[in-house]
């Protein structure tokens, strides 16, 4: 994002810069409490610290997840089109790379549940990674969706890892559900990973979350993240994201306000001036995901028109995997002006 943080939090880093000292640093007792009073009020869960490891960031404990809970060779699903680390994750790793593609039908993206079930039963999967909201398409899934994948990986043994770094962003009128309230059942084999990272721009100082409810799981994510050599989280990010989760929520709030007016921006600057382009509406995220099926280019032809002739590097939909071609991908969380000009730039590109 393009947004600073409030003064208020600033201080609180800088305070803890004016102490000078940088050690290694354990997590507080008052960071897990920050934590905690946030989930609560925002998730509907509580956080005991014990059931908790923070590592420097989601892919990273996607990583470490991964080795936790499969053996090399071993089948992981993902959805495609998805965050592209998810399949370099589950690749690199060494293990089988298993895509469920997400349905795309009258601009929203769904489930196929009968699909997923073949993908899971047919490859002997034993992880799914889900994008829970979804990053790119937006979709926030609905407590009936999960709980049907939910039933689903709970019969296959599959645990679920379920990324929630984008909770924070869900549009007015829709409700986030964390895999984490689904029930006592689902929690055993579950990794929920979060972070303040998108929330309040924090990725640069590498702090994440990670509940692991089951003590075996847990232990062996533990053992994975010490054969890392990895002990704690960074001590400058610990106290800006305590800083945050205590003291952000009202910059939060004025934020996604700010945002909403760009997808306004977006959607009446696209109807008005590129039709052909079409936004697949989100429920959630600051990335929109933009469909130019109707533009009749090939996805190449797209790709050159936005970079080379709109000259804008926006991240072209074939890197989310199969389903992303001929879409692309914009992050709004920046200023009106920015976004202004970069929507101009592509009308001329397309008229
Ligand atoms: C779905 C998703 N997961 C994880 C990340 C990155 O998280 P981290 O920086 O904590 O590795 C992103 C960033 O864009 C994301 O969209």
């Amino acid at each position: 994002m393009d947004f600073p943080l409030p003064e208020e939090i600033l201080n609180e880093i800088k305070k803890r810069v004016d102490h000078g000292i940088f050690g290694y640093t354990l997590t507080t007792p008052s960071y897990w409490k920050a934590l905690d009073s946030w989930c609560s009020r925002e998730y509907g869960y509580h956080v005991k610290p014990s059931e908790w490891v923070a590592v420097p960031g989601v892919v990273y404990s996607l990583s470490i997840a991964i080795r936790a809970v499969t053996e090399p060779s071993d089948a992981i699903l993902i959805e495609h089109p998805v965050y592209y680390p998810f399949s370099h994750v589950v690749k690199n790793n060494g293990r089988k790379l298993i895509v469920a593609p997400l349905s795309y039908k009258d601009g929203r993206y769904t489930r196929d549940l009968d699909a997923f079930e073949k993908a899971i039963q047919e490859n002997n999967v034993k992880a799914f990674i889900l994008c829970s909201p979804h990053n790119p398409v937006g979709r926030v899934w609905t407590h009936k969706e999960l709980l049907g994948v939910a039933e689903i990986c709970r019969r296959y043994g599959v645990t679920v890892i379920s990324d929630e770094i984008h909770c924070d962003f869900i549009r007015p009128g829709i409700k986030f559900t964390s895999f984490a309230t689904l029930g006592e059942e689902y929690k055993q084999k579950l990794i929920l990973c979060t972070a303040p990272s998108k929330t309040f721009n924090l990725a640069g100082l590498q702090v994440s979350n990670i509940w692991i409810p089951n003590p075996d799981i847990r232990s062996r994510f533990k053992m994975q993240n010490q054969a890392n050599g990895y002990n704690e989280i960074n001590t400058l990010g610990m106290t800006a994201a305590e800083a945050c989760y205590t003291l952000g929520k009202p910059w939060l709030t004025e934020l996604k306000a700010y945002l909403e007016g760009n997808i306004a921006f977006v959607k009446d600057f696209l109807a008005k001036n590129i039709p052909e382009v079409h936004l697949v509406e989100p429920e959630g995220t600051y990335l929109l995901w933009l469909d130019f099926h109707g533009t009749g280019l090939s996805n190449e032809e797209m790709k050159d028109r936005v970079e080379n002739r709109a000259r804008l590097w926006l991240d072209h939909g074939d890197i989310f995997g199969e389903g992303g071609q001929l879409f692309e991908r914009i992050n709004i969380a920046c200023p009106r002006n920015t976004l202004k000009q970069a929507m101009n730039q592509l009308k001329e590109a397309f008229e």
